[in-house]
């Protein structure tokens, strides 16, 4: 998110326009919490994680109230339009926001999950695998030394792109997603399957959104069935939105965080700027929330056809 606002406000002041930033989302607007920002305002944050803006879930901006505050401190401040970083939550209210008082907003995709229409890829998301890939890699060497399986449970409210792009990176045993419906005799028929062919280190990428159930209760079933299996959880839990943005969120973040800022001084609004075949593309907000994102078949074949 750094790397995008630093694109936002250094496109902006290229085309000699004025920048503030918000501080908290949109329970900034709502608290009049406005910062001017200049070129300088952003050194050195291309490099960090999260947000030096700092976000909030907003209860108040959820309210027809709360939006006309907001809207009301926007107009006191000048604001011409705005540039909304962010997943579901955020780009449910910018479209309510826009709608409502006729504010152009623009959407800059930010969500480890991967789980927006219209992005092949959000920030963060590539970030966040590669934090969940040296985790694993990692886990492997007590997997390995003691022969034990491990579930690791990745980010993944309500999609898998986390998990399965991270089996395929640490060659998982198996994967279970919230879109695949994953049954406990299959489970139990893939950890058999690892044992028989020799595998003397299992893992098993758990998406937290999945259906079969809670991890330690998954664990605690496979060890049920097979009381000589060792098996432990590990939950990465924040581990995965944290750190240096890798070099592709870095520059994803540029590319975004200027066709935002140019999209705004075209006219465009209620939209959310993504890359498709690395081209920049423009989707309706409404849209990128509601279309479905489906899971890459494929890279669930190769997983599955890799972890003999
Ligand atoms: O939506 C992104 C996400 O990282 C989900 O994968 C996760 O369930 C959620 O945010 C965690 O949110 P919070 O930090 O508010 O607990």
């Amino acid at each position: 998110m750094n790397a995008a606002i630093r694109a936002v406000v250094r496109t902006a002041v290229y085309y000699e326009r004025e920048v503030v930033g918000v501080i908290r989302g949109f329970q900034g607007l709502i608290d009049n919490e406005f910062e001017p920002l200049d070129s300088r305002s952003v050194k050195n944050i291309l490099n960090l994680g999260g947000t030096f803006l700092k976000s909030a879930r907003s209860d108040a901006f959820r309210t027809k109230e709360g939006r006309e505050l907001a809207y009301h401190n926007c107009k006191k401040a000048d604001l011409d339009g705005l540039v909304v970083i962010g997943g579901n939550g955020s780009f449910t209210g910018a479209h309510l926001f826009t709608k409502e008082f006729g504010l152009p907003v623009i959407g800059i995709p930010g969500t480890i999950d991967n789980d927006l229409y219209g992005t092949d890829f959000t920030l963060g998301y590539d970030s966040a695998t590669n934090v969940v890939t040296e985790c694993v890699d990692k886990i492997r060497d007590t997997a390995s030394s003691h022969n034990r399986l491990f579930f690791v449970e990745v980010m993944g409210r309500d999609t898998g792109f986390i998990a399965l792009r991270t089996a395929v990176a640490t060659g998982a045993l198996d994967v279970i997603l919230p879109e695949a419906n994953r049954t406990m005799e299959e489970l139990l028929s893939e950890i058999a399957r690892g044992f028989a062919n020799r595998k003397t280190s299992n893992i098993v990428l758990v998406a937290e959104g999945n259906r079969l159930g809670n991890t330690f209760e998954i664990a605690e079933r496979v060890k049920d069935h097979y009381p000589f299996i060792d098996a432990k959880v590990t939950i990465l839990g924040h581990l995965q939105r944290g750190g240096s943005p890798s070099c592709f969120d870095r520059v994803l973040a540029s590319k975004l965080g200027v066709a935002a800022v140019e999209a705004l001084f075209d006219g465009k609004t209620d939209v959310m700027c993504g890359v498709v075949n690395n081209e920049v593309t423009f989707t309706f907000l409404q849209k990128a929330i509601q279309n479905q994102v489906p899971l890459n078949m494929d890279l669930l074949r190769i997983s599955k056809i890799l972890s003999i």
